[in-house]
């Protein structure tokens, strides 16, 4: 062949490699599936192949596109790789991604979507995490809206320019994409909800504060942890085993010696006002003597490898099987294997590395994935078809969670379950609350905790936060003192530390932190009735509990990437005392007080009420099970016309009975009228007798940065004359 001959036969070959390369594809399908939010198909998309594990139910399409829909969708395959890219005009800015670190803006930002146990995982750059979520939400200059979902769990990479959003899957089969448009992100976010679901309520202890520690080894020290906390008057509602209680790392049993009887312990620790949270892990010890691999054998649960032997990977108890959660007879024996264990007392779960993390660090460099290989198959079933890893293993964590949710439901059908999980996927908050994985005690872990927990409310799981205090390595006092000063005002507040890492109870830094703690602590249970009306309104609507700043203030440009404060609610601004020269939004925003010595204390955040609300809090409780409203405390922020609004949720705290009505909403109002201020009940609806626990309301208006009280009840109201 000649010179030339050759260069035009590999010149036509790049010709017909570049056509393969690039082949776009149509949209064969699109219209709007609810309000403001369109659902576009691409030609082949074939949902036996890419099938949706994100929405909670499928949309029937309801009318057309309109024709000034503006973001479309536009999908390819390249080189055997899905893909679709949303180009944007104008000035937007971008968030969500899910479970990210880095900046809370997301513009110039890429991340991979796959769940990786990835350890002290970088603070500016870190793309790989434990969950999935392959959702964008922009906001334009005017403060309208819109959000993208791509409705596909392979293993994927998310960019985030300003010019354009893309998707690229490492899989050829096409997915669907979803596009919300509306006026705010708030009604983004309540689209993304209509679509994926919302968390379902926790019990009201989950809202408390948590204590763990990987691991407190003995039912003897977990008491002495619990009966400090009591004695030293510092608010907890719940005390964690991590795995040192198991036999040999062999999940649902108990160590005969270090846990000899965990019914009783539960019981204790019940008695004393607290709940029992346990690990499970998913990998299951080979060993032919333990039931649950027994039973797993017996009901082939295994997932298997290509040559159809069984798949193994070293977890802490070292060789384990793996359950295949895409096959439904899995799943129902997974939620079987609940019954004992829980009945033991206990009242949580925590399912961990469930990404699934194995150690293969014995394989070369090269090989090494921290999980199972990519072609090993899944055997699907019900309304999944087979696939490979590539396509199921970010969803593995949400198969288990789900699954692990219906078991405790079943032993327990009138209790709310609370379930914390490390790895999800976008759709997985129905059933599971989560934390930001393993940290470092570092300040960048603590500031960089702000955004990822902002992150994830954005993204459709409103239930996080960090371990505080820094979960790898010893944390010296001045950080946990820092981090604990605006940690508890996450929506999930726990404390935890690695194996050889020193105490990090609240205690544990000497007296002064010890206050600190406690005095952040306080803050938290006194918030209880507020937190609480922001978790119903979550797992009503989709909003999130924990919210960026420029929430407050659409319109304010500086707001925009205001990463260091953030809003409970939309009421309540949050500034921790590490913030430098944060931006805060313009308008009346109050100092609000809520416990004796916190205004000299360098380490508590600093709270703003905003003008035009009120805000209903609890007494000082030490623990979620004693009555928090028989005072109940009304802090009010007037506007400039002298008035104010808030509202209280309440309920049983557990239990389904809040479900069918059985729970109440306060609607408060304050008005002015010749220099007195009626604060009183404008409207109440539900049928949980509230009225009950309500024996006294106290009541604060809050001006220029002094506070002027009053006290009445329900009935009567709240009149301030002089102020
Ligand atoms: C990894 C988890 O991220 C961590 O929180 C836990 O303590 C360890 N596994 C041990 O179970």
């Amino acid at each position: 062949m000649t010179v030339s001959l050759r260069y035009h036969l590999s010149f036509l070959f790049l010709i017909i490699c570049t056509a393969v390369e690039a082949r776009p594809v149509p949209v064969s399908r699109s219209g709007l599936v609810g309000n403001a939010i369109a659902e576009f198909i691409p030609v082949g998309f074939d949902i036996s192949k890419t099938p949706s594990l994100i929405l909670q139910k499928e949309p029937q399409i309801k009318s057309s596109v309109p024709a000034d829909w503006g973001i479309v969708p536009e999908f390819s395959v390249n080189d055997g790789k899905a893909s679709a890219v949303v180009r944007l005009k104008g000035d937007v800015s971008l968030y969500g991604g899910g479970e990210v670190t880095g900046p809370l803006l997301r513009n110039g930002q890429t991340i991979k979507l796959w769940n990786t146990d990835n350890g002290a995982y970088g603070t500016d750059n870190g793309k790989r995490l434990y969950q999935t979520h392959p959702w964008v939400l922009g906001v334009r200059k005017d403060g309208t809206a819109f959000g993208v979902l791509f409705d596909s769990s392979w293993k994927a990479e998310l960019t985030t320019n300003s010019d354009k959003i893309e998707y690229n899957a490492e899989g050829g089969a096409l997915f669907r994409v979803f596009v919300i448009n509306r006026k705010s992100p708030q009604e983004v976010l309540k689209g993304l909800a209509e679509l994926t679901g919302t968390m379902a309520m926790p019990p009201r202890w989950a809202l408390g504060y948590h204590q763990c520690r990987f691991s407190y080894g003995t039912e003897e020290k977990v008491r002495s942890i619990a009966n400090t906390f009591r004695e030293k008057n510092i608010p907890c509602d719940a005390i964690w085993m991590d795995i040192d209680y198991m036999e040999g790392y062999r999940v649902f049993t108990f160590n005969n010696k270090n846990f000899p009887n965990p019914k009783k312990l539960n019981d204790d620790l019940h008695q004393k006002g607290f709940k029992s949270v346990y690990m499970i892990d998913p990998g299951v010890k080979v060993d032919k003597n333990y039931w649950v691999y027994q039973s797993g054998t017996a009901n082939d649960v295994w997932v298997k490898q290509p040559d159809g032997k069984e798949y193994h990977g070293k977890v802490w108890p070292g060789d384990c099987a793996f359950p295949d959660f895409t096959m439904p007879r899995t799943r129902k024996w997974w939620s079987g294997l609940y019954k004992d264990f829980v009945s033991t007392g206990i009242d949580g779960i925590w399912n961990d590395m469930n990404e699934p993390a194995v150690n293969d660090n014995e394989l070369a460099a090269d090989l090494r994935l921290g999980t199972m290989p990519y072609n090993t198959p899944h055997r699907g079933g019900g309304n999944l078809p087979a696939g490979n890893h590539l396509l199921y293993h970010n969803a593995y964590g949400r198969f288990m969670v789900e699954a692990s949710r219906n078991g405790i439901l079943a032993v327990n059908p009138e209790k709310r379950p609370f379930i914390l999980t490390r790895a999800n996927l976008l759709g997985g908050q129905r059933y599971a609350a989560t934390w930001t994985g393993d940290n470092l005690a570092d300040p960048r872990f603590m500031k960089v905790s702000v955004p990822m927990s902002i992150t994830l409310g954005l993204s459709g799981q409103p239930f996080s936060g960090p371990d505080i205090g820094g979960f790898l390595e010893n944390t010296s006092g001045e950080l946990w003192a820092q981090w604990i000063g605006f940690g508890t005002l996450l929506p999930f507040a726990r404390g935890h530390a690695c194996a050889g890492t020193n105490d990090k109870e609240p205690w544990a830094f000497g007296p002064e932190i010890e206050n600190t703690s406690r005095i952040a602590l306080e803050r938290r249970y006194r918030l209880l009735p507020y937190l609480y009306t922001l978790f119903y309104k979550a797992h009503t609507t989709g909003l999130p509990i924990m919210s960026p700043v420029f929430f407050a203030d659409l319109k304010d440009a500086r707001l925009r990437s205001e990463e260091q404060a953030f809003m409970l609610g939309s009421n309540l601004l949050v500034v921790p005392a590490f913030a430098k020269n944060p931006a805060l939004p313009t308008g009346i925003w109050e100092n609000l007080h809520l416990i004796n010595g916190e205004e000299t204390d360098a380490y508590q955040a600093k709270l703003l009420i905003k003008g035009g609300s009120i805000i209903p809090a609890g007494k000082v409780i030490q623990n979620t099970e004693e009555k928090s409203l028989d005072k109940l405390t009304l802090y009010v922020c007037l506007d400039s016309k002298g008035q104010a609004n808030g509202e209280l949720y309440w309920d049983a705290g557990d239990g389904r009975g809040f479900n069918k009505g059985n729970n109440a909403t306060l609607k408060f109002h304050a008005a002015t009228q010749n220099g007195a201020t009626k604060i009183s009940l404008a409207s109440q609806s539900g049928k949980y007798p509230v009225n009950n626990e309500i024996k006294q309301i106290n009541a604060v208006i809050v001006k220029n940065g002094k506070a002027y009280y009053g006290s009445g009840n329900l009935k009567t109201g709240v009149i301030i004359k002089s102020y």
